[in-house]
């Protein structure tokens, strides 16, 4: 491991562990917690940080391409970190119609950052792990360019996520996350303690996570790691589904305690550990810890 510097960047480590109160859990004898990742940095909040670090200190200042959807996270705090680092990066965005378009506000912060878009057809994009494919795309990519996957996950973002698990050491039972590609989930379970459990709420449909989450810690570790399950009920439809209900119960978080909640991943995870709270799902006396692992998107400028 090298020592490329990423101190300029000052993120908030440990994150924040905030008790609320929420008569939902309380009644049951329940607490709650939220690990306030969110609150790591700015640019790169909660799991993009713990995904990227140990990937921007491989890379060690060398440009980094990676791949995104038009309103990609990952796309974005990549885009920021080769800003505030003062390295090169890349994106492969998903849709070869929208070159030529005017980008959207998530894409045109990519370009603002510095960010060389490259719009590739869905095709591609599918393929982007193939060797044939990834090498055309590297070509067209400056020389000792660091490769990141898609929404960062590959075995050094597991490794980053650890740490997340070993900040909850001692402060709860059960500690809940929001997943997509299961990266996030599969580092936390390796980091927590015997005694503590992981629950992932994933936010897309499928059923195909826990062979991703076994494949990842395999990749990382050599092994399953950690007590971890996944509730497959909270998902809304799909990926960036949400709906009324959905909505309505992240305006009542929100109302309740004070901090806005992104809407994609969080809210979801959050509406699953009320609705396990409600079903009697977790003993009196559990500790629970839901991860903040985002934050909603500031509104374009100027409206
Ligand atoms: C806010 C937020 N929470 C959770 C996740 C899920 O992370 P993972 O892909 O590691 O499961 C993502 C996706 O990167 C995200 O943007």
């Amino acid at each position: 491991m090298n020592t490329f510097d990423l101190s300029p960047l000052r993120p908030r480590l440990p994150s924040p562990l905030e008790p609320v109160e929420d008569e939902r859990f309380a009644r049951r004898g329940l607490t709650l917690l939220l690990k306030r990742d969110d609150l790591i940095h700015p640019d790169l909040p909660g799991n993009k940080w713990r995904k990227l670090a140990l990937n921007l200190r491989e890379a060690d200042g060398r440009p980094v391409l990676t791949f995104g959807g038009a309103y990609s996270n990952h796309l974005r705090a990549t885009a920021a970190a080769g800003r505030l680092l003062g390295f090169p990066t890349i994106g492969v965005v998903r849709g070869d119609e929208l070159a030529g378009r005017p980008l959207n506000p998530s894409l045109a912060r990519c370009a603002a950052d510095g960010m060389r878009l490259e719009f590739v057809d869905r095709a591609t994009y599918r393929a982007k792990s193939d060797p044939a494919t990834l090498a055309a795309l590297l070509e067209r990519a400056p020389a000792e360019t660091y490769v990141v996957p898609e929404g960062g996950s590959n075995a050094l973002a597991v490794h980053g996520c650890v740490e997340l698990g070993r900040e909850l050491a001692g402060a709860a039972d059960v500690v809940a996350v929001a997943c997509g590609t299961g990266g996030t989930l599969a580092g936390l379970a390796a980091g927590l303690s015997p005694g503590q459990r992981a629950l992932g709420i994933p936010v897309l449909k499928g059923g195909f996570l826990g062979t991703e989450i076994r494949a990842l810690q395999e990749a990382a570790f050599g092994g399953a790691r950690g007590d971890w399950a996944l509730d497959e009920r909270f998902h809304c439809g799909g990926y960036a589904r949400t709906g009324p209900a959905l909505e309505a119960f992240a305006r009542d978080f929100e109302a309740r305690h004070g901090l806005a909640i992104e809407r994609l991943y969080v809210a979801k995870m959050l509406h699953g550990l009320v609705t396990l709270a409600e079903e009697g799902a977790f003993p009196a006396g559990t500790r629970l810890a839901a991860v903040v692992t985002g934050a909603p998107e500031p509104p374009p400028e100027g409206s």
